[in-house]
């Protein structure tokens, strides 16, 4: 740590201790300027970059606080770490809401200051690194990689924006395939967490138990098979965001568990009585309807309003107009095209698999295509004619058969039009013209 070579900048009024200071660290090896006032102080932060700047809350002129103010403001690669005389703390702890990295009182051990200004450097050079790497990020930032021009993604991308900052759970809700997990890494991203690790967990995936020590760790022989103690993801997760993901599946046992880290970070793992705290972001999803979970008894109520503080609905492929063509393109990349028929096969058809069915469906179309044009059959059958799937046994021609299958999932589905096109695989633009096309009257409907 020593071996570091530091530009440090020492500002006291006092001459005697000012260049005891610097002698000492100037036979460390590190380069040092001093100042004996603030005007002085600045005038050579203005023509040199000094990793550390080392200054006396009380000075004569200008004090020591004027002096951090100016020096944030201006010259933010440089960390400073305030020297107190006694009864100046209280000043002390306001000059580092100010942004001071530390302070120390007089008299000075030359060993404690070393160490401080060490860190001190270390904490500036991460900051600036972080600084960079958002820098870079906010160029991919999720609006620019999560595909949409539709209004309601706009709205999804807006709350992403405003919620990511804050601390609060989050609940994003939507069907699958929509982007919920991208959802959660945007906002994971757009968090000041954004150094600190985004674990995933799905809570589907396994069984109760296993989940239970996968989230809270265990202590070695909680369990058969718990040989060695683990910290569970949410000590991983610590400083950063833990994603729930498929929430609605956490069984009812664990839940209360959960509520307690929402409540107060605390947490004990399986089979140990230590209390451990944590200071994890929560991010869940589900594709249930959690209010409707919550009715029927399978998630607590309780649980259920701590998540939910801020809710983030991401809308079904099918509501999002043109997005799915940007999508489309997207996703079949440069230098390949979308022939029209299959343009419009990809517009008409209703995505319940949503995002995920529509990269895999292209993600096959390419494979079949004979040369960098996209064709209406070259996308899967569901795509093309999911009505002829489940087509009543009459033996009627095509045009017969489309419409007695219209006509039946209208009934099925008690003339609503939304569901109706949603079993049909078709868009309620595209019932609509059904319904017009083959003169289907309302009497026949709910006959
Ligand atoms: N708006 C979007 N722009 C670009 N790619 C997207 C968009 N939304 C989703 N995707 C892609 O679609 C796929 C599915 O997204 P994701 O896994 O986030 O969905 P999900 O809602 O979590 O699905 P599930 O409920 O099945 O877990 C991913 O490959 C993701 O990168
Ligand atoms: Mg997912």
């Amino acid at each position: 740590m020593t071996a570091t070579k530091l530009d440090i900048l020492f500002v006291d009024d006092d001459d005697e201790l000012r260049a005891g200071l610097a002698n000492y660290f100037c036979q460390l090896g590190h380069r040092v300027a001093q100042a004996d006032n603030a005007e002085s102080a600045l005038e050579q932060l203005q023509s040199q970059a000094f990793s550390v700047a080392i200054f006396d809350l009380v000075m004569p002129g200008k004090s020591g606080i004027d002096l951090l103010g100016e020096l944030r403001a201006n010259h933010a690669e440089t960390e400073v770490v305030l020297l107190t005389g006694e009864g100046t703390i209280e000043k002390a702890v306001a000059a580092m809401r100010l942004g001071a990295y530390d302070f120390l009182s007089k008299p000075i051990h030359m060993k404690q200051l070393e160490t401080i200004i060490h860190k001190a450097a270390e904490a500036g050079r991460i900051r600036r690194e972080n600084r960079q790497l958002r820098a870079l990020l906010k160029h991919s930032a999720p609006k620019h990689r999560m595909i949409g021009k539709s209004p309601a993604m706009q709205e999804v991308f807006r709350l992403v924006e405003r919620s990511a900052p804050s601390e609060k759970p989050i609940l994003i809700q939507g069907e699958s395939g929509t982007g919920k997990e991208l959802v959660a890494r945007a906002l994971h991203e757009a968090s000041t967490r954004v150094d600190k690790p985004l674990v995933v967990i799905n809570c589907a995936a396994l069984p109760e138990q296993l989940l239970e020590s996968e989230l809270f760790g265990h202590e070695k022989g909680a369990f058969t098979g718990a040989v060695t103690a683990k910290a569970g993801l949410f000590e991983v997760a610590d400083g950063g965001t833990l994603f729930i993901d498929e929430i609605g599946e956490l069984a009812l046992a664990l839940q209360p568990k959960l509520l307690r880290v929402l409540e107060d970070g605390s947490l004990r793992r399986v089979g140990s009585l230590k209390e451990r705290r944590v200071d994890v972001r929560i991010i869940a999803a589900s594709n249930r309807d959690m209010a409707s979970e919550v009715a029927a008894k399978r998630f607590r109520e309780d649980l259920y309003y701590r998540i939910n503080i801020m809710t983030i609905p991401i809308p079904p492929l099918r509501e999002r107009g043109e997005d799915v063509l940007l999508l489309a393109n997207h996703c079949i990349g440069s230098g390949w095209e979308l022939d029209p028929d299959c343009r419009e096969a990809i517009r008409q058809y209703a995505w319940p698999g949503n995002v995920r069915q529509l990269i895999n469906a292209i993600e096959r179309a390419k494979i079949l295509a004979d040369d960098e044009m996209l064709l209406k059959e070259n996308l899967p059958p569901e795509v093309l004619n999911r009505a002829a799937a489940t087509l009543p046994s009459t033996d009627g021609d095509l045009a017969s058969l489309t419409r007695a299958r219209v006509v039946q999932a209208l009934q099925q589905q008690q003339g609503n039009k939304l569901r109706s096109a949603k079993t049909l695989g078709v868009s309620r633009r595209s019932l609509y013209r059904l319904l017009e096309k083959y003169q289907i009257e309302p009497h026949e409907i709910s006959g």
